[in-house]
């Protein structure tokens, strides 16, 4: 699938580069550490010289994460960026995603642009509901996970506990590649499985430097850490067979994790995340198109929007598109066409973005993330590609469970409101339905969390100039169906039909008995459960 224009040494090259790309994402419930060990990895990539400067949530306004007026507020992470740096001789492409539950869609849509996800969690709490729901986003995805128990220098779970519970609850087989000596609580350092060595940490100044490490023999540990060393040892060799090769299938195809344990806040372990990535995680790789065929990665550039996300710069009020590069050489400028519009246009400014830090990129290839600058007609989904055409799927939508009415409340500012709405769809900050009975006037905004909805209107004020009022419907349920559904449940107490702007039919019911109700009066009518793999 080579393209004549593309030499046989430029697509060697891309091949050779999209070997050394790790593109991931971190998946935790909130609060397990995915902000702090963003910063950890990103220190140890010497990215920033010190992280975080203080953990600590109310101090840390300014970490290369978090930028946007809300998430400062309220200390979490809405929105998604790259933050890409050279490990070794690998370049790790950090796709953030949000914490928070309400912003789930978000992160669906970062993880169809990974190629693995490290899932942190919480040694004091163990799987969390959220870290389930992602997880389950992940396994849908065949995505490879890589565990990561995080916070071992408080009290918490018993690690065989841990480990239990990872392979009763995700049916995964973790694979340890590290092992926490002393308890939760007492973490001295970690048994490095693979090179049989142990690295005793030590704390500095509140963390924001790289641990020092100590590098030891087993017996040289042993003597240094006596008890602490022989129990943690004794309790591994329990699960760990030092013999047995990483089994890399399983890792790839979803059935085991590699297992690690850190202390994100005192940069404890991080450097063996890191290391694991390099040495085990899937580099870039040909990914399928929508009949499933796979595009090499040396094939003229392709990628995909997974991301669109506007007034990222409060001062300029842009629009950023942000791409997965799938295949090829992106080269800034190069002019590429729109798989959906057929349209063509240069793509002269070209980013990478991460919090508020903007560089201009030159060129990128399989597996990293460009920015492009105000490319507004650009939707999540949209694929682009350079002389040979070909389109991904698309990133299907999460079933919405909150829904509300949106109405001008300045008339005068109708088109404005128009144009906020539609804008904010193609962001995918919402999802919008309407209906004849309901006119163009008054749409449907629906959403996956209600904070989505503070989102829309504090954007909707500000970006848009277009204040509105919201009506909370009384909906919580909704299934795919079809336009003649509209009808029949037009008469139904507790139901509605509406037309989402992609063209599906959903029916919302105000609870499960509602849709129950019309299930049995109505066992002809079609209601599909929406599901996160529509693709
Ligand atoms: P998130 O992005 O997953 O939501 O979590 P985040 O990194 O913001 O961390 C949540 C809290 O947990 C932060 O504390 C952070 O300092 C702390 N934390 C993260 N990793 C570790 C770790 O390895 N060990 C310990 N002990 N704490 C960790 P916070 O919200 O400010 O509360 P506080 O504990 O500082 O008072």
């Amino acid at each position: 699938m080579s393209s004549p224009a593309q030499s046989p040494a430029r697509a060697t090259e891309i091949t050779g580069q999209a070997e050394r790309r790790r593109t991931f994402a971190v998946i935790s419930h909130p609060d397990a550490g995915k902000s702090t060990l963003t910063e950890a990895l990103a220190l140890h990539a010497k990215v920033i010289g010190t992280a975080g400067a203080t953990n600590g949530k109310s101090n840390r306004k300014d970490t290369v994460s978090d930028w946007q007026q809300m998430e400062k507020d309220r200390g979490i992470s809405i929105s998604s960026a790259a933050l890409q740096f050279s490990y070794r001789d690998t370049v790790i492409n950090l796709l953030d995603t949000p914490g928070h539950a309400d912003f789930s869609e978000d992160t669906y849509r970062v993880l169809a642009a990974v190629d693995c996800a490290v899932m942190l969690v919480d040694a004091g709490k163990g799987l969390e509901t959220q870290t389930m729901k992602l997880f389950e986003v992940c396994r849908q995805r065949n995505l490879p996970i890589i565990t990561v128990i995080n916070k071992w220098d408080r009290p918490g779970l018993d690690p065989l506990e841990l480990m239990d519970e990872i392979t009763e609850r995700t049916g995964l087989t973790p694979m340890p590649l590290t092992w926490a000596i002393g308890i939760a609580g007492d973490f001295r350092g970690v048994w490095d499985i693979r090179r049989n060595e142990f690295a005793k940490f030590a704390r500095n100044s509140s963390g924001a430097q790289i641990a020092l490490t100590e590098y030891m023999t087993p017996e040289a540990a042993a003597e240094s850490e006596g008890d602490a060393w022989d129990d943690s040892i004794e309790e591994a060799s329990l699960v760990v067979d030092t013999d047995a090769p990483l089994d890399l299938e399983a890792f790839y195809a979803g059935k085991a994790t590699p297992l690690l344990f850190s202390s994100a806040a005192l940069n404890f372990g991080v450097k063996q995340i890191l290391d694991t990535l390099v040495d085990f995680a899937p580099p870039a790789s040909p990914r399928p198109d929508v009949s499933g065929e796979t595009r090499p990665v040396e094939a003229p550039f392709s990628g995909f929007v997974f991301k669109v996300q506007a007034g990222m710069n409060q001062a300029h009020r842009d629009h950023v598109a942000f791409i997965r590069v799938c295949s090829g050489m992106f080269e800034r400028g190069m002019v590429v066409t729109q798989t959906r519009t057929g349209k063509s246009f240069a793509t002269k400014y070209a980013q990478q973005v991460f919090g508020r830090d903007r560089e201009v990129i030159d060129t990128a290839f399989p597996g990293d993330v460009v920015g492009l600058v105000n490319a507004s007609t650009l939707r999540v989904g949209d694929t682009l590609f350079v002389e040979e055409p070909v389109e991904y799927p698309a990133i299907p939508l999460f079933a919405p469970e909150h829904f509300q009415v949106a109405r001008s409340k300045d008339p005068s500012k109708y088109k404005q409101f128009r144009r906020g709405i539609e804008q904010l769809e193609h962001e995918g900050v919402i999802q919008v339905l309407r209906s004849d009975l309901r006119g163009d006037q008054a749409p449907v905004l629906a959403a996956v969390g209600p904070m989505q909805f503070e989102v829309v209107e504090d954007r909707m004020h500000h970006d848009f100039n277009a204040p509105m009022r919201l009506e909370r419907l009384p909906y919580t349920l909704a299934r795919l169906t079809t336009p003649d559904a509209a009808a029949t449940l037009s008469t139904v107490h507790g139901a509605e039909v509406l037309e989402r702007s992609d063209g599906e039919f959903l029916a919302l019911f105000n609870d499960i008995w509602a849709m129950r109700r019309v299930e049995k009066n109505y066992p002809e009518l079609p209601l599909t459960e929406i599901g996160t793999k529509r693709e």
